[in-house]
């Protein structure tokens, strides 16, 4: 039994997320966790809001609330709604946590020792027009590294490289507009990054194992000559972590708060910390999870993440560990695995937050149960490449995986032996030809699925799924039960019973995929049996000759062309 640490990208907390969010973080995380956990390992499932910076100030000032109040209710939204598609989070922090305010200050100080931080004397963009310093990604104008003309300050969202809103070609102010920009001194304190670059370097070339899509991200601002620029990690805002050196004051930083980037993945640390206070345990019961010297050098750490979060995960908060580590002579956990995603599109163009294009989390559960969207969602995952939902494609997939291919096989099965036995698993017995060949297959493709799994191939251990969930319908279509009940039931009984127990198996593998839909089946097998099939024999044995069912509500609905059309309207224009 290991001991895995899994940890979200926290989502921004002003607005609800689209399902290209969801499934470039959350729910592949939450398939993880939920897999290990069945396979008996200790899991530790992290994710938080993540609540500073200036786009939670505007999204509070518009809606008149002051910004604690904003984040405080927006919270218990997105923490509904990820209920709602059951992510299992063990716990869903903030990042306004006292523990995080705590655990940034404490960093800073560290990196400060470590010789890791400067002050330095900056020219701030200022808008005379709205008469305020811009944060950077208030600010946009052309990247200087591809040419993308709605950069912005912080990033371009083109090409992924971090900015500094000093390097856009023709910059204006993102709130009105105005070009009327002057640069006015002002103090604030830098990362800095490149001093760790030798290190950071050699990190991620020992990293042969890790996805392309992270390292390659990763080794292309390494390489860049200003990729690992020293950042700024203070801005001129009241909302945020107070600039302090642990507890004590930074002279000349009065007034300041931490950059959101360099607060936000110290709440991975935090959350744990808020964990540990809400089931009443000490400070030992997170160490254990984050300090190599106090029993995390037996952890397995694992973080999912759009690919655009990838330069902050790979370079900037592991100089935040590192220089805490190396230098200062601390001892908290490196990530161990960093598995990144590409897009998702929505129906040939972009999901956009700020356009309202595309699905949102809310939305979607408010048309469907969450099984159908995690499956199609998981299923499609853009793993090796950018994916694109389209509602033919969505209403196809739905219908053909989970109706016909799962769902027909659990209601053929268990009306059949209702209808031609009773509501209890009949006599089995001796096993044929096809039984044996149906286990060897399911054997083989049981192992396989496991191997996906582990390795966080998401799209791969789909495939598999649903190919274990074809065999049994070849299985139903070779042996015919409903031919042989007329020549031979003691041959449709042993059919019969092998099928009924051949549903809690696949309860059992699907559940990390559409856990509903297997607590459902498992309650509908009236058995609390969830033990994984080690050894198909035995599996296809668990539910004994008499073991009472009953037939199961219909597991997955199909989707109508009527219903396709309707909401392939209702989601075509922007969402108020
Ligand atoms: N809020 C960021 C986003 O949605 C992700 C932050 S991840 C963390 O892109 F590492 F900073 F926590
Ligand atoms: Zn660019």
């Amino acid at each position: 039994m290991a001991r895995i640490l899994i940890t979200s990208a926290i989502p921004y907390i002003n607005g609800i997320k689209h399902l290209g969010n969801l499934v470039g973080s959350q729910l592949p995380a939450d398939l993880y966790a939920r897999y290990m956990r069945q396979r008996g390992h200790e899991v530790l499932f992290l994710c938080a809001t993540d609540e500073h910076g200036t786009p939670a100030e505007l999204a509070a000032a518009k809606t008149g609330e002051p910004v604690a109040e904003f984040c405080a209710r927006m919270h218990a939204v997105q923490a509904d709604i990820a209920a709602g598609f059951r992510l299992s989070f063990d716990k869903f922090g903030r990042s306004s946590s006292q523990q995080n305010h705590r655990l940034t200050q404490h960093f800073a100080a560290m990196l400060d020792k470590a010789g890791l931080i400067s002050e330095v004397s900056e020219k701030q963009v200022f808008s005379v027009t709205d008469n305020r310093f811009l944060p950077d990604r208030y600010i946009e104008g052309t990247c200087p590294n591809c040419g993308y003309d709605k950069a912005r300050g912080d990033q371009c969202e083109n090409c992924t490289k971090q900015l500094d809103p000093t390097d856009l070609i023709n910059p204006r102010s993102a709130i009105s507009g105005s070009t009327e920009l002057e640069v006015r001194e002002t103090k604030h304190l830098y990362l800095r990054q490149s001093q760790m670059r030798g290190k950071l370097t050699e990190w991620i070339e020992s990293k042969a194992d890790w996805p392309i899509l992270t390292t390659s991200i990763a080794r292309k601002w390494l390489d860049d000559g200003d990729g690992l620029q020293d950042r700024g990690i203070t801005r001129d805002l009241d909302w945020g972590v107070p600039v302090q050196k642990g507890d004590a004051p930074w002279p000349g930083m009065e007034g300041k708060v931490f950059y959101v980037w360099f607060d936000a993945p110290i709440e991975y640390i935090a959350c744990a910390a808020e964990w540990a206070e809400e089931k009443g345990l000490d400070d030992a019961a997170w160490q254990r999870w984050w300090r190599t010297g106090h029993g995390a050098q037996d952890v397995r750490y694992v973080q999912f993440m759009g690919k655009d979060n990838v330069p902050f995960h790979t370079l900037s908060f592991p100089t935040t560990i590192m220089g805490a580590n190396t230098i200062a002579g601390e001892d908290w956990k490196l990530v161990d695995y960093i598995k990144a995603f590409n897009y998702l599109n929505y129906d040939g163009g972009q999901f956009s937050t700020s356009q309202g294009r595309g699905i949102f989390m809310d939305q979607a559960l408010s048309i469907l149960p969450a099984d159908y969207w995690r499956w199609w969602l998981l299923s499609h995952a853009p793993e090796s490449s950018d994916a694109e939902f389209t509602w033919e494609n969505f209403q196809a997939s739905i219908n053909k995986d989970l109706a016909d291919v799962l769902g027909n096989f659990v209601s053929r099965v268990t009306k059949f032996c209702a209808a031609k036995f009773t509501t209890e698993v009949p006599k089995s017995g001796p096993m044929t030809e096809a039984e044996n060949r149906l286990m060897v297959d399911l054997t083989t493709r049981i192992r396989a699925y496991e191997g996906f799994m582990e390795a966080i191939e998401v799209r791969k251990a789909a495939a598999e799924l649903r190919a274990i969930w074809v065999l049994a319908n070849e299985y139903l279509q070779a042996t015919a039960p409903w031919t042989a009940v007329k020549t031979d039931p003691a041959r449709a009984a042993t059919i019969i019973a092998l099928s009924l127990n051949l549903i809690r198996v696949y309860a059992v593998l699907s559940r990390p995929f559409i856990p509903d839909a297997a607590e459902a089946l498992l309650a509908a097998l009236h058995t609390g049996d969830d033990s994984w099939p080690d050894d198909i024999v035995a599996a296809l044995t668990t539910l004994p000759q008499g073991h009472a069912f009953s037939v199961p509500e219909v597991t997955f609905a199909k989707i109508t062309d009527d219903q396709r059309a309707d909401w392939q309207i209702r989601f075509a224009g922007k969402r108020d």
